[in-house]
């Protein structure tokens, strides 16, 4: 089962995984118990993949409510609506390297999190919550959809290990397979400064400095390490492309379209 399966990462694991269950959030609004536990209890999942969430850094300082609803107390009705099935279910808790303070980069998965807006401080709590079930992973990873760079300029200067949407999905069925439990990232083999990804997908993209933005706090580095998997090749393809989407050009990253510039 796929929860945030009309997302960017969403989209992605339902084209990895066609026969999941993904649950729309009128069919199960991860802030209501009730629904969850009824969703879950019915359809008997063995495996959710938890990606729903609320996903801007603005959006949730300015709805801390909410962020913390949907973050948090959404991933505690996930776990109590585990408990109740009293079934062997895996838990895989989608993270971000937001978590991290972002000064140095490179994190590894024992790293120290410490987290420097709401967002990052929810989704921080939702992995502690995560973790309170019997069979859990939590996945730390950092991507944006394939679709062109929605805006005239991105930071030259703040970095990630980024991945396309549909690599991270991949990644997430193989960390499955391989039946790991615990923390893992799944991280791109380069570091990147969102200018480069921008790039990859739109090339007349305009460079931007972080000292010309305004809002939130951001981390800077976003970059991960891994001691416990491998990294992948941003944009390899390896075979794994998705078809071709029809679907509205978004880029769907909710952490990414936050900073951007036009809406700091
Ligand atoms: N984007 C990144 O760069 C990034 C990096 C690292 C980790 N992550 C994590 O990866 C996951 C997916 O991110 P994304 O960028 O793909 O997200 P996204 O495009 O913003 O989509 C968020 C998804 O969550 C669903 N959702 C939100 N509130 C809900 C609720 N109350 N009940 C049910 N569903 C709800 C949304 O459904 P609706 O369509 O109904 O709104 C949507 O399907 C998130 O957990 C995010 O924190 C993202």
């Amino acid at each position: 089962m796929i929860t945030g399966g009309s997302g960017n990462l969403g989209k992605a694991l339902k084209r990895v995984f066609p026969e999941a269950l993904s649950p729309t959030r009128r069919e199960m609004d991860i802030r209501n118990q009730t629904m969850v536990d009824h969703y879950v209890a019915t359809r008997r999942p063995s495996v959710i993949i938890h990606a729903a969430a609320l996903t801007g850094v603005r959006p949730c300082e300015e709805d801390k409510e909410n962020a913390w609803q949907t973050n948090v107390v959404g991933t505690e009705n996930l776990v109590n609506a585990i408990l109740l099935t009293c079934a062997p279910v895996k838990l895989v808790y989608v993270s971000t390297a937001c978590i991290f303070a972002g000064d140095r980069g490179n994190y590894a998965e024992h790293d120290l999190p410490y987290p420097k807006n709401y967002y990052a401080f929810t989704k921080y709590i939702g992995e502690t919550v995560a973790r309170t079930t019997p069979i859990s992973l939590v996945v730390r990873t950092n991507f944006v959809g394939r679709d062109p760079w929605p805006y005239p300029c991105a930071f030259s200067d703040r970095w990630g290990t980024y991945l396309f949407a549909d690599e991270v999905a991949l990644g997430i069925r193989e960390v499955l397979e391989a039946a790991l439990i615990g923390t893992v990232h799944i991280v791109g083999s380069e570091r990147l400064s969102v200018l480069d990804l921008a790039r990859m997908t739109k090339a007349d993209v305009e460079p931007l400095s972080m000292a010309e933005y305004v809002g939130p706090p951001l981390t800077r580095d976003m970059s991960l390490d891994t001691v416990r998997w491998k990294r992948y090749s941003i944009g390899s393809g390896r075979g794994h492309a998705p078809p071709p989407t029809v679907e509205p050009a978004s880029i769907g990253d909710g952490e990414s379209r936050l900073e951007a510039p036009t809406q700091a």
